[in-house]
C-alpha cells in the first residue's frame, strides 16, 4: 500500500534477551521476553514497512510479513545488524544485549568443582554506541532499562550514543519492562523536552513510538 507512511522503507528491529555461552550447555542471559521488540516489528510493518527483526532466542512466534533473522550472542546481534544497517531507514534497538560475556568459551561441560568457581567476564561491543558513530540516513531509536535514576542515565545514552531517540524503560515499576504484555516509557529525544507515555499494552507503546519517530523523518 503505497499510501502507508513507511511504505517501502527499510526497518531494522532488535529484540530478546541475548545469550552468552559459557560452555556447550550453559549461557548467561537476561529477563527479556522479545515482547517490546516484536511490538515495534509489527507496528512497523502496519506502517508498510520492510521489517527485518534480528532476534535472540524468544518464546514468540515471528509476526507475518517480517523478515526474521535469528542470533544467539550479542557478537552475533551486532554481525546482523552491521550487515543491514547502511541501507535501514529507522533503527530500533529493543534488545537486551548483554553488556558482558564469559572471557572464554569451554569446549567441554565445565565440571563442578569442590569450592567455589570463579567466572571471568569480558566486556560486548556496544552496538547501539557503534549505529551511532556509522549513522547516515538512519533515525536510530535505542532504549535503556533502568532500575534507578532514569531519565538522567537516559539522556546521558541518548547524547554518548549519538541516537535520535531513546525510550526510558523504568524496569523496576510494576506492569513496565522485561516480560510485562504493557509498558511505560519516557521518550528522550535531542533539544526536546521528555514525553511521557502512559501505561499502555506493548503494542499501542510500540505505535506511539512509531509516531513520534515519523514526525522527525
Ligand atoms: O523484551 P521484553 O520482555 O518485552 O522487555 C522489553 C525491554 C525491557 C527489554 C525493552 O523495553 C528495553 O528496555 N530494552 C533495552 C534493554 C537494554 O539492554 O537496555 P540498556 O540500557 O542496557 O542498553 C541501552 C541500549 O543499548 C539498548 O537499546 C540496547 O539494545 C543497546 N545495547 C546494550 C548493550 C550493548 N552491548 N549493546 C547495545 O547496543
Amino acid at each position: 500500500d503505497t499510501s502507508l507512511p513507511l511504505h517501502g522503507q527499510s526497518v531494522l528491529v532488535t529484540a530478546g534477551g541475548t545469550r552468552e555461552r559459557l560452555d556447550p550447555v550453559r549461557y548467561l542471559t537476561n529477563d527479556s521476553s522479545g515482547k517490546m521488540g516484536y511490538a515495534i516489528a509489527t507496528a512497523a510493518r502496519d506502517l508498510g514497512a520492510q521489517v527485518t527483526l534480528i532476534s535472540a532466542p524468544t518464546a514468540l512466534s515471528v509476526p507475518a510479513g517480517v523478515t526474521y533473522v535469528g542470533v544467539d550472542s550479542a557478537a552475533a546481534m551486532r554481525a546482523a545488524l552491521l550487515q543491514r544497517y547502511a541501507t535501514a531507514k529507522i533503527v530500533v534497538m529493543a534488545a537486551a544485549v548483554a553488556d558482558f560475556r564469559p572471557a572464554a568459551v569451554a569446549e567441554n561441560k565445565i565440571k563442578k568443582t569442590a569450592t567455589d568457581y570463579t567466572l571471568t567476564l569480558t566486556k560486548n561491543a556496544d552496538i547501539l554506541a557503534e549505529l551511532g558513530q556509522l549513522k547516515q540516513q538512519q533515525f536510530l531509536i535505542g532504549f535503556a532499562a533502568e532500575t534507578q535514576n532514569l531519565l538522567t542515565y537516559a539522556q546521558k545514552k541518548l547524547a554518548a550514543k549519538q541516537a535520535d531517540m531513546i525510550v526510558a524503560n523504568d524496569v523496576s515499576q510494576a506492569q513496565a519492562g522485561f516480560n510485562h504484555d504493557t509498558n511505560e516509557v519516557t521518550i528522550l529525544q535531542p533539544d526536546q523536552a521528555p514525553q511521557q507515555l502512559a501505561l499502555a499494552s506493548k503494542a499501542v507503546i510500540a505505535q506511539q513510538i512509531l509516531q513520534i519517530a515519523l514526525k522527525q523523518l
